[in-house]
């Protein structure tokens, strides 16, 4: 078994999605929260442009305290947030999040554009 499929190389991640579903999945440390939420089938995610910070397809919340350890947005990032109608001062993209075991226990609502 490889680092990435031991347990001990993934963390747990809970999604709020549109519908107001709590989603607790487990994701493999170094995928982002993006390629964990669509290989997850998690509502609302797409990740149209693979992870390329193009779409805003991928567009997630996080609560305050998630934000401040997350950190945040690139300026790329920032300009592809721009035009979100539900952006907030702590929207992100989750393909540039990438996890690692200090994001274990992570939150992240889906926003619902
Ligand atoms: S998947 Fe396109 S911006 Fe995140």
């Amino acid at each position: 078994m490889d680092d990435r499929q031991s347990s001990a190389a993934r963390v747990n991640v809970t999604f709020k999605t549109p519908s107001g579903e709590l989603r607790e999945i487990r994701a493999a440390v170094g995928s982002t929260l993006m390629e964990a939420a669509v290989e997850n089938e998690v509502e609302g995610i797409i990740g149209e442009c693979g992870g390329s910070c193009a779409c805003a397809t991928c567009h997630v919340k996080l609560p305050k305290d998630w934000f401040e350890r997350v950190g945040p947005p690139g300026d790329m990032e920032i300009n592809t947030l721009y035009f979100r109608a539900h952006r907030q001062a702590t929207s992100r993209l989750a393909c540039q999040i990438v996890l690692s075991r200090e994001l274990d226990g992570l939150h992240a609502e889906v926003a619902t554009d």
